[in-house]
């Protein structure tokens, strides 16, 4: 089928109390992957383009990623969902909207509050003219590397969530409570209490970075409290460069390079398998 809404992906999750997972891919290995589980356990999912992927590492372009995900949604029976991840940058944001993704993130998580709500609105505003749903980050959620999961002051407050998704009408924010991107030195503990506030004091679905390393029986819990979408993005990434290596230690000496793809995404669906079994849709 064509590809589905994110923000509809994101309603049926809420509907069903699970959340949606959304794996940052870079490549076709990685996305027929992500699709071809999604069709084989019938669940939604959503892929992810991080921008930097794409203008500073050169693994693909947006128009070119969009119609490859397109043309991959198309074949199969399962919702799939296109975003772009990450972007603090309005133009970038509105190339990647008219390159065809449907969905896109701004993250103000940098700026003050006022300019927060600021560029959010402004994104917001143009992108509904394109039907494209919007994704924000409220607080700040940072990197494992400097254990930024722990800096309370970094950390969502619900009358802030509350103010912020009123005064920009964003269909979807992404919440610091305890998770950071990247690998974490210790394991990370989310703060489930205040994440029901939030919960509690908005009505929008509620986003969940840094989703490499959570142990499976927080997320349980934190997907029936708002969680409607669950980004995944460094032990995917991992285990392909990981599976590219051991395929070209065990393949030297057979010389055959064309059976590199099935072998890399064949293990990529075996640890897809038991991931997207987290989302109870
Ligand atoms: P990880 O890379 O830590 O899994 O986080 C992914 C993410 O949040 C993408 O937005």
């Amino acid at each position: 089928m064509a590809l589905v809404k994110v923000s509809e992906i994101l309603r049926r999750a809420d509907e069903a109390n699970t959340s949606a997972i959304a794996f940052n891919c870079t490549d076709y290995n990685m996305s027929y992957s992500v699709v071809a589980v999604a069709e084989e356990l019938k669940k939604p999912v959503i892929i992810m383009l991080y921008p930097e992927h794409s203008h500073l590492n050169n693994c693909t372009q947006l128009a070119g990623f969009a119609g490859m995900i397109r043309e991959l949604a198309e074949q199969v029976e399962t919702p799939i969902g296109l975003h772009l991840d990450h972007s603090s940058d309005y133009n970038y944001i509105m190339k990647a909207i008219r390159a065809g993704f449907p969905s896109v993130m701004i993250d103000g998580s940098m700026l003050s509050l006022e300019e927060n709500i600021l560029i959010t609105k402004k994104v917001v505003e143009t992108a509904k003219n394109f039907g494209c749903d919007v994704e924000a980050e409220l607080g700040r959620v940072g990197f494992a590397a400097n254990s930024d999961q722990d800096n309370l002051d970094m950390y969502t407050r619900a009358d802030v969530a509350a103010k912020f998704c009123k005064e920009t009408g964003v269909d979807s924010v992404a919440v610091a409570i305890g998770s950071a991107h990247g690998v974490y030195i210790e394991t990370p503990k989310l703060d489930l209490k205040r994440l029901d506030e939030i919960n509690s004091a908005t009505d929008i679905p509620l986003v969940l970075h840094g989703g490499s390393g959570i142990p499976a029986e927080q997320l349980e819990i934190a997907f029936t409290k708002g969680i409607n979408k669950f980004n995944v993005g460094t032990e995917f990434f991992q285990l392909y460069y990981d599976s590219i290596k051991e395929y070209c230690e065990e393949c030297k000496e057979k010389g055959n390079v064309f059976d590199m793809p099935k072998y890399v995404q064949n293990k990529l669906m075996n640890y897809l398998r038991e991931k997207m079994k987290l989302c109870k849709m």
